[in-house]
C-alpha cells in the first residue's frame, strides 16, 4: 500500500493507495467510536460493498447503515438529496458519526457536501470507484451540487479523513471509463510534470491494460500532483486554477451536450487540446506539444474531433456565462511549456474562435 500524506491549512490526512484494501484495510482508528453511514452508488458492484461492510463491522460496535443512490448530474442536486438528509435524522445520526462515500465523482462530491452541511459538518471518507474520481474529484477536498442547470455551483471546500484508492474497482469498469480517467491523468503531466507526461506517452498501452505496476505508477503520481496543487492553494485563490486545465473549453462541450454527448473525459480531453492550441499564439510552446497530446488522447481511444458541429461563437458565449468566472474576461489555463500551466485572461474572442476551429473542427 502507498500513502501519500495531504497537508492543507484545514487538515492533514492520508491518501491510501493500494489493490483489493476493502476488506483488510485497518478503519478502527477512523471508526471505532462513531456511527457509521455508508453512502453508495448503485454502479458500484455489490460484492465489493460487501467487503467494506465486514470490515466495518468488525472495526466499529456502533451502529452502520447505507444507503444508495443514483448518481448522474441530473440527480446531482438538494432535492434529490432530501431522503440523505431524512434517513440520517430518522435514524438518530449526532455530529459524532462519519460517512463513507464510496462511488464516482459525483458520488464524492455528493457525500462530501452532505458531509459538510449535515448537522454543519461530520467526519467523511471518500473510497473513489473510478480511475476519474481516483485521480481527481476525491482530492482536494471540493464538494458540491448543481443547481439551475449551473454545475458545482452550491457546495463546500471540505476535506475528508482519509481517501481510499483501491485499484480492484477498475476491474469493474467499462474501456471508456478507463479511457476518461486517464484524460485527467494526462491533464496533471500537462500542467506540471513533463517528465510524467513522457512516461505515459511511453506506457500508454500498459496502463489501458490495467497492468498493475503501471496502473498504479499512473495513480499514484497523478495524485501526488494534484494533492501538492491543493496544499499549496487549497481554496483555488489562484494557483489551484491550473487543475481546470481543459476544463473552460471542456465544461462548455458538456453543457451544449446536455451532460450526454460527451462525457466529462470526452470533453475534457477536446477541452485540452483547444487549450493547447490556444496556448500556441500565446506562448513558446515546444512545436510538437500540440501533435503530442493530440497522439496520445488518440492512442487513447478517445475523439480528436467534436461529435457534432458548433458554431464556436455559441461556445464562447456559453464560457461567459460561467457562473463562477471572475469578472468578464475569459480566464483560461494554457500552458507555457509541456509540464508547466499558467493562469491567463483572453480578450480576444478571435484568438479563441481559431483555436476551437484549428483544434476541434474535421
Ligand atoms: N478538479 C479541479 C479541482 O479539484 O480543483
Amino acid at each position: 500500500m502507498k500513502i501519500i500524506r495531504v497537508k492543507t491549512n484545514s487538515k492533514n490526512y492520508d491518501i491510501k493507495i493500494g489493490h483489493d484494501l476493502l476488506g483488510s484495510i485497518p478503519l478502527k482508528k477512523l471508526v471505532s467510536r462513531k456511527d457509521v453511514f455508508l453512502i453508495t452508488d448503485s454502479k458500484v458492484p455489490e460484492f465489493l460493498i460487501n467487503k467494506l461492510k465486514r470490515n466495518l463491522k468488525n472495526s466499529s460496535s456502533k451502529k452502520i447503515n447505507s444507503i444508495k443512490i443514483n448518481a448522474s448530474e441530473s440527480n446531482k442536486n438538494m432535492a434529490y438529496l432530501t431522503r440523505v438528509y431524512d434517513f440520517l435524522i430518522r435514524n438518530n445520526y449526532s455530529r459524532d458519526c462519519i460517512i463513507f462515500g464510496v462511488g464516482g465523482g459525483i458520488t464524492c462530491d455528493i457525500a462530501g457536501f452532505i458531509s459538510s452541511t449535515f448537522l454543519r459538518g461530520v467526519d467523511f471518507v471518500l473510497i473513489p470507484s473510478t480511475l476519474l474520481s481516483q485521480v481527481d474529484a476525491s482530492i482536494g477536498g471540493k464538494t458540491g451540487v448543481n443547481h439551475k442547470g449551473f454545475k458545482n455551483m452550491i457546495g463546500t471546500f471540505n476535506q475528508p479523513s482519509q481517501v481510499i484508492v483501491d485499484t480492484k474497482f477498475l476491474k469493474t469498469l467499462s474501456k471508456l471509463e478507463i479511457q476518461c480517467g486517464l484524460m485527467e491523468v494526462i491533464k496533471h503531466g500537462l500542467i506540471s510534470d513533463k517528465r510524467f507526461f513522457s512516461w505515459l506517452e511511453k506506457n500508454l498501452r500498459q496502463v489501458l491494460a490495467l497492468k498493475p505496476k503501471f496502473l498504479e505508477h499512473a495513480i499514484k503520481r497523478s495524485i501526488e500532483i494534484k494533492a501538492a496543487v491543493v496544499s499549496k492553494d487549497e481554496k483555488e485563490e489562484g494557483l489551484r486554477a491550473i487543475l481546470n486545465f481543459g476544463h473552460t473549453f471542456g465544461h462548455a462541450l458538456e453543457t451544449i451536450g446536455d451532460n450526454k454527448l460527451y462525457s466529462h473525459g470526452e470533453a475534457v480531453a477536446l477541452g485540452m487540446l483547444a487549450a493547447v492550441k490556444l496556448s500556441e499564439i500565446n506562448s513558446n510552446l515546444e512545436p510538437d506539444a500540440y501533435e503530442r497530446v493530440h497522439s496520445i488522447i488518440k492512442k487513447s481511444g478517445i475523439a480528436t474531433k467534436l461529435k457534432k458541429k458548433i458554431n464556436p461563437k455559441r461556445l464562447i458565449k456559453l464560457m461567459q456565462s460561467d457562473k463562477k468566472k471572475k469578472r468578464n474576461l475569459l480566464r483560461f489555463i494554457l500552458l507555457e511549456k509541456l509540464g508547466k500551466a499558467q493562469i491567463m485572461g483572453i480578450a480576444n474572442n478571435s484568438k479563441i474562435e481559431n483555436a476551437i476551429k484549428n483544434s476541434l473542427f474535421y
